[in-house]
């Protein structure tokens, strides 16, 4: 039998942050090995908020070589830039016209950015969600990892698929979201009831996968806690403790429970500088694979030019089936 298939990806903003590797892509690099993999830089998303175009070009090749220094093997998944796949674009028209005004404005993360960004209230902030449907339809995906901020879009996926398949006859497998128990949701270290942001303005509050050792420990330093001593995991009175208690259990592959007995009765510095510790430890063969591999840039083009014939191939399979469902005239072969 076909293996099932996962699809998720990052939006090239800002830079890929500790919340982006807990969140989403520790899972990823779990899921290689059973599924069918396809993991998309999703360019077409950053563009709904302004970008300087020699910026984003560069800023995009290398998240593409932080996805490969990671660990994503593109011998065992598929790796390329969503405007190199052209069906992503054109499956989103059909479900633009499947989608809702009113379910597209009730969403959380169209309320928040269109808050932040009134000057630049575009037709793509709306429609964001219906492009990410169409993302994760295309290639009849199963599993989305994610992190907690992306479940609403993910069920919104759902509900426009099952309205596709009722109104047509079942096209669509209706994808569910893939959450860790654990750092779903990683918070500011400047800022420990916000989420930890990759487009955050003030550097100290993440910690870029690729950020340097001496960068890690000076962050982690300065992660802003509580006025008492204990290490205790709770999220309402300590959230900046219980937040440094996710991540060290995330990167040591621990326990809560475990990493509060091990800092039982230790100050909060020694404490920091443990997690900044285990973090520079998880992060040193991401940041020295990354250099070498934005020195190899025919290298990475040459892998996303595979990953991108790849989806197409899988993509052009559904999307011939729902043009030939909605009614269009089939072209002469
Ligand atoms: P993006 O680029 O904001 O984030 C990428 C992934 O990282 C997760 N994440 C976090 N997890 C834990 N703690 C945090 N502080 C944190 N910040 C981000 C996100 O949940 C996400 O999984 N719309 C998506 C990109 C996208 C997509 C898709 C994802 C476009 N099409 C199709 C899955 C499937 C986004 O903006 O993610």
């Amino acid at each position: 039998m076909d293996k099932k298939v996962i699809f998720s990806g990052i939006q090239p903003t800002g830079c890929i942050t500790l919340g982006n590797y807990i969140g989403a892509i520790q899972n990823w690099l779990k899921l290689q090995d059973d599924y069918k993999c396809l993991y998309c830089i999703v360019d077409m998303h950053a563009l709904t908020v302004h970008q300087q175009p020699a910026e984003f070009r560069q800023r995009a090749v290398s998240f593409f070589a932080q996805y490969l220094a990671t660990g994503l093997d593109p011998e065992k998944s598929t790796i390329y830039f969503q405007s190199h796949v052209p069906e992503h674009a054109q499956l989103t028209w059909v479900l633009n016209c499947n989608s809702y005004i009113g379910e597209l404005s009730r969403m959380t993360q169209f309320k928040d950015k269109s808050r932040k960004h009134p000057d630049n209230l575009n037709m793509g902030l709306m429609d964001y969600p219906v492009l990410m449907a169409a993302d994760i339809l295309l290639y009849q995906t199963s599993l989305v990892p994610v992190g907690i901020d992306q479940k609403q879009h993910v069920e919104l996926a759902r509900d426009i698929a099952t309205r596709f398949n009722n109104k047509y006859s079942p096209t669509f497998t209706i994808p569910e979201p893939y959450i860790p128990k654990s750092g779903a949701k990683i918070f500011s270290l400047q800022d420990p009831t916000s989420k930890m942001s990759k487009s955050d303005v003030d550097p100290n509050a993440y910690i870029a996968i690729v950020d340097s050792a001496e960068d890690i420990a000076r962050k982690f330093k300065r992660a802003v806690t509580d006025s008492d001593n204990e290490i205790r995991f709770d999220e309402v009175n300590k959230p900046g403790i219980s937040n440094l208690l996710t991540i060290y259990s995330n990167v040591t592959d621990t326990t809560i429970e475990k990493a509060e007995l091990e800092f039982e009765g230790k100050g909060y510095g020694e404490f920091k500088t443990a997690v900044g510790d285990a973090v520079i430890e998880k992060l040193r063969p991401v940041r020295e694979k990354y250099t070498d591999l934005m020195n190899n840039k025919d290298y990475l083009m040459q892998i996303a030019k595979d990953g991108a014939q790849e989806a197409s191939y899988m993509a052009r399979k559904t999307l011939s089936k729902v043009y030939r469902k909605i009614g269009f005239v089939e072209p002469k072969r």
